[in-house]
């Protein structure tokens, strides 16, 4: 009897166990899965709940298997591509018995990366940074749903775009991937992308959180900053944008920040992001960016990329084995990416190969590229170009004969037909310049067919003196390029261009300088020419756009996001942190050894160091000139609902589209010596037409970050309101007043 006992209770153990194992390692059923029977596939129920109950059914295995990427794949050579990878930046494996896709984490800041190793298009978009001069969350969403709408084309479930670190240092090399200087700004252009993404049903991202604002240095950079100043400045642009977004997946960056690497920093991932910011969905590390499996766990991180087998595969299983990091942290890693996936639409909406439509994306780029070209000097009305003056043009410098520029690193986009200045077969390479095939020649030529329209490239100066001397108008192309891990040495044009420009500008006095650029630069020679328009990198419809502006069938409405300094020494590092001392070279982050920065002007970014430290820039936050001019006027603020009221009036004789911009100062007990931007819109107006105006104050415009209450806080008092064109043009000032 008592053995028969013993026999059962032992068999009874053993099929516990045998469950027991079997939910947790058990063998994986690659079976092909009856949806109609998977309880989780119910609409009607919350992302929340669906994931839940995935959750219950999954393995151990398959919940690590969630937690890390399959490695580099194409990002490097040799490396295995995982079976349904579709080629994109990172891949995580699916758990196809439940249902679960994969997830192709596909690079797309400006336009879908990697087309050409599958022969595929992408929609080369123009620069964030460009788009950001629009200051149009319209524009912004748009610009986001050509990304989707081509991903997911591509049968691709997610994109990796959506940077938001803002211009802190102006020379940073991913600058053109960003949204410029001004945390609110920068968040509401972001945000709004990231919902165009969204509404493709294709899963999206915000990065590289945080402070991650130079690429000297960017994997050993300590970042040192108080966190008062943190919140009001870096985090608050992830703050709007997520705010506004509610994206699957925030990325995290590869500095340290206040001595602990930013994927494995509590502080930024569990206090702030998931707490504070209430962010629901997964944090992924940057590619290579984990440093340890029970710090990162518990400190945040919920998946690793591109992650073969470091920190967050059987690492991570033995730390949940040995209790280091409890079960429960582990679900909600795998929680947030499911919940994450239902959310997006992923499951019940997967995306369907089919061909991108390349004119499609190219009016969208077009339109977009119009609404970003700044006009920062018009000179005796030498633009929009007359048939008169354009009777002989001149055309220089930057590949303009062939195309327009792009940025490089993994916001490469790959150009149809290769480099259009070197076509060669394949995918474009880290540190190539790549050229568009978007050619403003063509465009210049286009519109003005009576004119002799002739092209030199700019290097040989005595031809480029001749062509200009001949010509009725001189147009010349500059250009910075840049890219990811290498900072611009200086604001200062590469490859001695200034000096073309000065040779150009002293051989005709009708020079107009096109400016393709990365961010801001200094312009030594701003005094000698006419006209200068910045283009940034302008996408495949940048050269119709810009002929559309040169011309003036479309007004420019654009205006800058960030400050144009006269030099590198009106910032607040001369040098870039990390490369004092450094000589010759890019300035890349290989060359130097770990090292720390303070941010010593705080929160003060941009135009508030400029104003804080009384500096006229070359031009201003918020600047940008348009062929008619507008009048502001009767500006009211109401104390109880925060908001302005004010008329902006079309005085010249082109319609228009004028961004009104309003700035806040707080209180003496703020203790700020800057203004803030709390609101802006853009207005389109006919010759002479009023329009009246209400906007709300941007309520965190308004408030201080306190930081032993860790929350925002409105200080009673007088609130100095202005408004006007730009930042340092506020006609209109008003009180407001809180109790
Ligand atoms: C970049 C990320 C990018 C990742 C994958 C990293 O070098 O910092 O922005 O998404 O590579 O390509």
């Amino acid at each position: 009897m008592f053995s028969f006992l013993k026999t059962v209770v032992v068999v009874a153990l053993l099929i516990v166990v045998g469950v027991f194992a079997y939910r947790w390692f058990g063998p994986e059923q690659e079976t092909h899965p009856d949806r109609s029977k998977m309880p989780w596939m119910n609409k009607t129920l919350s992302p929340d709940e669906r994931a839940d109950m995935v959750l219950d059914q999954m393995t151990f295995r398959e919940k690590i298997r969630m937690v890390h990427g399959t490695g580099w794949g194409v990002l490097k050579a040799g490396d295995p591509i995982a079976a349904n990878s579709n080629f994109a930046a990172g891949y995580m494996e699916g758990i196809e018995r439940l249902g679960i896709p994969g997830i192709d984490l596909a690079d797309s800041a400006v336009g879908a990366r990697m087309a050409a190793y599958q022969s595929r298009y992408a929609t080369l978009l123009p620069s964030t940074l460009g788009a950001a001069s629009s200051w149009d969350p319209a524009s912004a969403f748009l610009y986001g749903s050509v990304i989707g709408r081509e991903l997911r084309a591509w049968g691709t479930n997610m994109s990796i775009g959506g940077g938001v670190n803002i211009t802190r240092e102006p020379r940073n090399g991913r600058n053109f991937e960003y949204a410029g200087e001004d945390p609110i700004l920068a968040g509401t252009m972001t945000g709004n992308l990231e919902k165009g993404v969204f509404s493709q049903h294709v899963m999206s991202d915000i990065k590289h959180y945080a402070l991650n604002d130079q690429e000297t240095g960017r994997t050993i950079v300590n970042v040192l900053l108080d966190k008062k100043a943190m919140r009001e400045s870096d985090l608050l642009a992830f703050e709007v944008s997520i705010g506004i977004a509610e994206p699957s997946a925030v990325m995290c960056s590869y500095n340290l920040v206040e001595g602990d690497h930013a994927c494995e920093n509590d502080y930024l991932l569990n206090q702030v992001l998931k707490k504070d910011f209430k962010f629901k969905g997964w944090v992924v590390s940057d590619w290579s960016a984990t440093h340890s499996t029970v710090k990162a766990a518990l400190n945040g991180l919920d998946q690793e990329m591109p992650g073969d087998d470091g920190y967050f595969g059987r690492a991570l299983g033995l730390a949940v084995l040995e209790r280091k990091v409890p079960m429960a942290r582990l679900n909600d890693m795998v929680h947030r990416i499911l919940r994450s996936m239902f959310a997006a639409g992923v499951i019940d909406d997967p995306p369907v190969r089919t061909v991108v439509d390349p004119f499609r994306g190219r009016d969208d780029a077009q339109h977009i590229a119009e609404e970003s070209i700044v006009l920062l000097k018009n000179a005796d009305q030498i633009l929009p170009l007359k048939a008169s003056a354009s009777s002989s043009i001149a055309v220089i410098g930057s590949h303009a004969d062939v195309g327009v520029l792009s940025g490089g690193g993994s916001a490469q986009v790959d150009a149809p037909g290769g480099n259009a200045m070197d076509p060669k077969p394949g995918g474009s390479g880290w540190t190539e310049h790549i050229y568009f095939p978007s050619s403003p020649l063509k465009s210049i030529q286009a519109h003005s067919p009576q004119a002799s329209v002739h092209y030199v490239d700019g290097t040989d100066t005595a031809a480029a003196v001749a062509l200009a001397k001949s010509s009725a108008v001189a147009i010349v192309f500059v250009n910075q390029p840049m890219q990811e891990e290498m900072d611009a040495p200086t604001l200062s044009l590469p490859n001695n261009q200034d000096a073309l420009v000065d040779a150009v500008a002293a051989a005709n006095p009708n020079t107009i300088v096109v400016l393709e650029t990365g961010g801001p630069v200094s312009m030594p020679w701003v005094d000698h020419v006419k006209g200068v328009v910045e283009m940034w990198y302008p996408g495949i419809g940048g050269a119709q756009a810009l002929a559309n502006i040169l011309f003036g069938e479309v007004n420019p409405s654009g205006k800058l996001p960030v400050t144009f300094a006269k030099d590198d020494s009106q910032l607040p590092h001369p040098v870039v942190p990390g490369l004092e001392g450094v000589t010759g070279g890019p300035a890349s982050h290989r060359d130097i050894k770990p090292f720390d920065v303070t941010y010593t002007e705080g929160a003060k970014v941009g135009y508030k160091w400029f104003e804080a430290t009384d500096k006229q820039p070359l031009f201003p936050f918020g600047f940008g000139l348009s062929y008619t001019n507008y009048a502001y006027s009767g500006l009211t603020v109401d104390d109880t609902s925060r908001t302005v009221h004010f008329t902006v009036r079309n005085a010249g004789t082109h319609e228009g589209t004028e961004i009104a911009e309003v700035y806040v100062a707080l209180p003496a007990a703020a203790k700020e010596n800057y203004k803030r931007l709390a609101a802006w819109q853009r207005v389109k107006l006919a010759p002479g037409e009023s329009k009246e105006i209400t906007l709300p104050l941007h309520p965190l415009s308004l408030t201080v970050f306190n930081t032993e209450q860790n929350g925002w806080q409105l200080l009673p008092g007088e609130y100095t309101v202005a408004a006007g064109p730009s930042s340092n043009d506020t006609p209109l000032k008003a009180t407001l007043h809180v109790q």
